[in-house]
């Protein structure tokens, strides 16, 4: 037998066999406890979160053709199960105030350490890669907010 053979046929044998093993979509949609249905959050900051993170941290994610493809979708759902564990922006309107005081830290800190957005997917999606201005915008508003929050919560 010549196994030399068989492995060229491999390859695409296996990379069209995986192709039916898909995770599920997450595509929930927005939701009414969205943070996008805060009124009180400028939509110049909801702009932004939506560009930037809610492909992985919300319950709707826009797909491209590509993320159809294993093993692709494999690693785009992962990134989504770990981001939504860690902050939901769909969960926002439902969230303890202490939690989300928390979390708006978190995303300062985050966004400043250019650690979010995910370096592999802002190489994709260049518009979602943030301008020091950008993140100078985010920071201001998550120390507002937390002030805001925080008063809010006293009275
Ligand atoms: C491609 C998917 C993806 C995008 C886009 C993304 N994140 Fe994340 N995020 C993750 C993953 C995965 C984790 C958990 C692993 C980690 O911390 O690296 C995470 C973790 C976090 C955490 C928790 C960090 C910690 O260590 O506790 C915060 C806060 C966060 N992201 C904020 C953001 C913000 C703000 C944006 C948009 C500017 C964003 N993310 C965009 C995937 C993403």
């Amino acid at each position: 037998m010549n196994l030399k053979k068989y492995k060229l046929f491999a390859i695409p044998v296996i990379l069209i066999l995986i192709q039916f093993f898909q995770p599920a979509k997450n595509s929930m949609g927005i939701g009414e406890n969205h943070i996008i249905n805060e009124t009180s959050i400028a939509d110049t900051v909801k702009n932004m979160l939506s560009v930037s993170c809610f492909d992985c941290h919300s319950n709707q994610t826009n797909y491209h053709w590509y993320h159809k493809i294993s093993p692709v979708s494999w690693i785009i759902n992962g990134h989504i199960n770990e981001g939504k564990e860690e902050l939901n922006f769909s969960n926002w309107k439902s969230m303890d105030v202490y939690d989300k005081i928390a979390i708006l830290d978190e995303i300062c800190e985050e966004v400043k350490d250019k650690k979010m957005p995910l370096k592999a997917y802002s190489l994709i999606h260049n518009e979602a890669k943030l301008s020091e201005e950008q993140i100078k915008t985010l920071c201001d508003w998550t120390s507002q907010y937390s002030e805001l929050l925080l008063k809010e919560n006293k009275q």
